[in-house]
């Protein structure tokens, strides 16, 4: 009886052990680069700061949900599909290598630990009137200083490189990103896209990339 006991006890012991090495590796995960990352740095940089050559936007500290509905999208062509993509399109054919319930919650949680930088370019504009404009038309959304706002699923936008904010816009205008049929948040992004142009986008834009940068709200 006793014999049985100890075993039992030994059992037990044994397996709150593995339960808590699972714990903390899982806990750990995070800071450690998953190895799928090394696919990512030839465009998104060691420390997923971007490559304006590559036109590769910045990806550290955006919000983990963020990176996976956008790794979700391009992989089911709901982005990254349009003819006229061709910058998307690069990126649909590494997310379809992408095992969506492995590599993808291990890469979204290990860009969202990293510490935002910022590669915004210097920009000129007028910055009280690129205020006013992005108050009244965008920070309901993403934010008053474009940190991002969860509730509303928009992204960070404080620190990305100016260029390729400029290149979304000019997507979601031309309907290469946000007409796909399941594409909510993009239709609706796409609708305020068209709000805006020429030198008031420009003023937006210099507001952007003057906030500074936090990780993704
Ligand atoms: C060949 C270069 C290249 C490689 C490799 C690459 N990307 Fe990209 N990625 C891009 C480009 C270019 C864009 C911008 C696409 C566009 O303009 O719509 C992008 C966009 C993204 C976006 C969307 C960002 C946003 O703000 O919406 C995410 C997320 C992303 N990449 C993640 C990754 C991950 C994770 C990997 C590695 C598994 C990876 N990329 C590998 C070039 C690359
Ligand atoms: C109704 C809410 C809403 C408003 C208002 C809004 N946005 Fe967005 N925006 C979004 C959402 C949601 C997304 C993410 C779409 C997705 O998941 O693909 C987004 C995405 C973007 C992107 C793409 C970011 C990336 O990393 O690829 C840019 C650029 C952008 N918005 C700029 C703006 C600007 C500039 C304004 C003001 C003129 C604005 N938005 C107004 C909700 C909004």
């Amino acid at each position: 009886m006793l014999k049985i006991c100890l075993t039992l006890n030994q059992k037990l012991s044994a397996l709150i052990t593995a339960s808590l090495l699972f714990a903390f590796s899982s806990f750990g995960y995070t800071n450690e680069v998953p190895q799928v990352y090394s696919q990512c740095v030839a465009c998104h940089g060691d420390k997923a700061q971007g490559n304006a050559q590559l036109n590769s936007p910045a990806l550290a500290g955006f919000s983990a949900e963020y990176i996976t509905r956008q790794l979700q999208n391009f992989s089911s062509g709901v982005r990254g599909s349009h003819e006229k993509d061709t910058l998307g399109q690069q990126m649909l054919a590494i997310s379809k290598s992408l095992d969506m319930n492995k590599d993808v919650p291990a890469l979204s949680a290990y860009i969202e630990s990293l510490p935002p930088v910022s590669a915004a370019p210097e920009t000129s504009g007028n910055l009280m009137n690129g205020s006013r404009y992005y108050q009244g038309k965008c920070g309901a959304c993403h934010g008053g200083k474009a940190e991002g706002n969860p509730a509303f699923k928009a992204p960070k936008l404080a620190g990305q490189n100016v260029d390729y904010l400029r290149r979304q816009m000019q997507n979601f205008v031309n309907g290469v990103r946000g007409t796909h049929a399941e594409d909510k948040l993009g239709r609706q992004m796409a609708m305020m896209a068209k709000t805006t142009s020429g030198k008031e986008l420009e003023d937006i834009l210099h507001y952007i990339s003057e906030q500074q940068i936090a990780p993704q709200k």
